[in-house]
């Protein structure tokens, strides 16, 4: 055969190979070795978390946003997206909707009343962002929202009211000094308090001093005008309120342990407080989140199963041993 009509030949052949590889059996093909992106479990270093703070209106507060900052830095989170609504439920709505905006990989939020969510849980759910309700409760339907992490107010109450019996064992009359007034943490102690209270101990009066020691401190000097005399007790609803009704009390003359008082939190202030005689039982509400919000959280961008409540295990303070246990305390 002529030279180039051989070279014609074994062009041809050449030039169809690929035609016919194509259409022979499939060989097997090596795989990539890395999993496709979306079987990658996400990590701390991926997390966009969003914690619209309620405000700082307590030691109580300011521990919580330190257990939060503190997690997401020794964790080494993309992005914590803070800030502080300053007790204003407006303001926490506005913050929730810049963190949908910003597409969040998840939102903790740690609401200051308990009405007024589902319009913008159900945002929060419709960009598919998850929410984990923190600290206080929520009234909305919980197919709103991820979970709840968080202290069971209730129980406080009651173990309060308990309290309160055992210090007035022949009965008697009392204050209350509550929270902010619609919050969980507000509406939940007061049940519980009133679910547990003696029959022979009446309420007098209850009046909100909004959990801060600014607020209580006028609201005590009031009820120490109206009830001169006529009360043993004082149930509030936290140590910071507890501490600005002291200063009224020593104001008006009255000596530690005269009035029964029992709180709320196991501050530092209310641990003094205790050790100083004035308040004679503290009911712990734990602030230190962080690390449980922080776990929390990674499941859900994983679609890890979660529970759906998660409650603080708390108990009761006392006097006998506040000035021992006070430099352990970490808030
Ligand atoms: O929701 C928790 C309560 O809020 C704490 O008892 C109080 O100190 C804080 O302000």
């Amino acid at each position: 055969m002529p030279i180039a009509k051989h070279l014609a030949q074994v062009s041809l052949v050449l030039a169809l190979l690929p035609v016919a590889a194509g259409c022979a059996p499939a060989t097997p093909v090596a795989q990539p070795t890395t999993a496709p992106a979306a079987d990658v479990k996400k990590t701390y270093a991926d997390m966009v978390l969003c914690y619209p703070q309620l405000g700082a209106e307590s030691d109580w507060r300011t521990a919580n946003t330190a257990s939060i900052k503190e997690t997401a830095e020794q964790l080494g989170i993309k992005q914590l997206v803070f800030s502080d609504a300053q007790q204003k439920q407006e303001n926490q709505i506005a913050a929730v909707r810049a963190c949908i905006q910003q597409s969040v990989s998840v939102i903790a939020l740690p609401p200051v009343v308990e009405d007024g969510w589902d319009a913008v849980l159900t945002e929060a759910k419709n960009a598919g962002i998850p929410v984990i309700i923190v600290d206080r409760s929520v009234s909305s339907d919980p197919s709103l929202y991820a979970s709840h992490i968080g202290s069971d107010m209730v129980l406080e109450g009651q173990r309060a009211a308990a309290e309160m019996n055992k210090l007035l064992p022949e009965g008697g009359a009392i204050l209350e000094l509550s929270g902010t007034t619609g919050s969980g943490a507000a509406v939940g102690r007061a049940e519980g308090f009133r679910a547990d209270l003696n029959a022979n101990i009446t309420i007098l009066d209850s009046q909100t001093g909004n959990f801060t020691r600014a607020e209580a401190k006028p609201v005590m000097e009031a009820f120490l005008k109206k009830y001169e005399g006529q009360f043993q007790g004082i149930f509030v609803h936290n140590d910071d309120m507890a501490i600005g009704a002291i200063e009224a009390i020593k104001a008006a003359g009255i000596q530690p342990g005269e009035l029964k008082i029992v709180s709320v939190d196991g501050t530092r202030g209310g641990f003094q407080a205790m050790a100083d005689g004035w308040i004679q039982a503290d009911v712990e509400c734990n602030p230190l989140l962080g690390p449980q919000v922080f776990e929390m959280a990674l499941k859900l961008m994983n679609g890890e199963p979660i529970e759906k409540s998660v409650l603080t295990n708390e108990t009761v303070y006392y006097p006998d041993d506040a000035l021992e246990l006070l430099p352990t305390r970490q808030y």
